[in-house]
């Protein structure tokens, strides 16, 4: 993993909104951390990808009344990250220490981005930036030279196809 405070507190891009449509599960990996992105029905949550149970990846499991559910051994997860529900010991309340850890996810410019530290800047810089992805989504050329300029999330991102707006499907050659 990644020990560069900078980065760490830094938001990075780790997928597209439409990549995690409500009920579903996404894996993704961040400066080194495997990460389990999942979609509650409200809201998109990032984890790291490790049930505190017995260390099976999240996200192998799947989406159950908001919880996220791990497929080895059945424990749910709530939004916040705490085990509600093991259902080997139904009638006990599952234990404290029995959480994951959580970050800090954005829902920003139909990007996902993820913050694995404790962010030190608004988003707002980003909004050229951004702007510009937007422009690279209708190049596929630029988005090679953006990928050069920001970390590991953007290159995933970049690598996918362009995609072009409706409004400029007309003016761009
Ligand atoms: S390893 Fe996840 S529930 Fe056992």
């Amino acid at each position: 993993m990644v020990q560069d405070q900078i980065l760490l507190n830094d938001w990075h891009v780790i997928a597209r909104s439409q990549d995690l449509q409500p009920g579903t599960v996404l894996h993704k990996r961040l400066l080194g951390s495997d990460l389990v992105l999942w979609h509650n029905g409200d809201k998109v949550l990032a984890w790291q990808d490790l049930c505190p149970h017995r260390g099976a990846r999240l996200s192998l499991g799947y989406v159950n009344k908001q919880t996220l559910v791990c497929s080895y051994h059945g424990l749910a997860f709530n939004s916040e990250g705490k085990c509600i529900l093991a259902p080997a010991n139904p009638d006990q309340s599952p234990p404290a220490r029995a959480c994951v850890k959580t970050y800090q996810v954005l829902e920003r410019y139909d990007l996902l981005w993820v913050c694995l530290g404790t962010p030190k800047q608004d988003m707002g810089f980003l909004f050229c930036v951004v702007g510009a992805i937007g422009y690279c989504h209708c190049n596929h050329k630029m988005s090679k030279l953006l990928a050069l300029c920001f970390q590991t999330g953007l290159l995933e991102l970049c690598a996918l196809k362009p995609v072009t707006p409706k409004s400029e499907r007309t003016s761009i050659a």
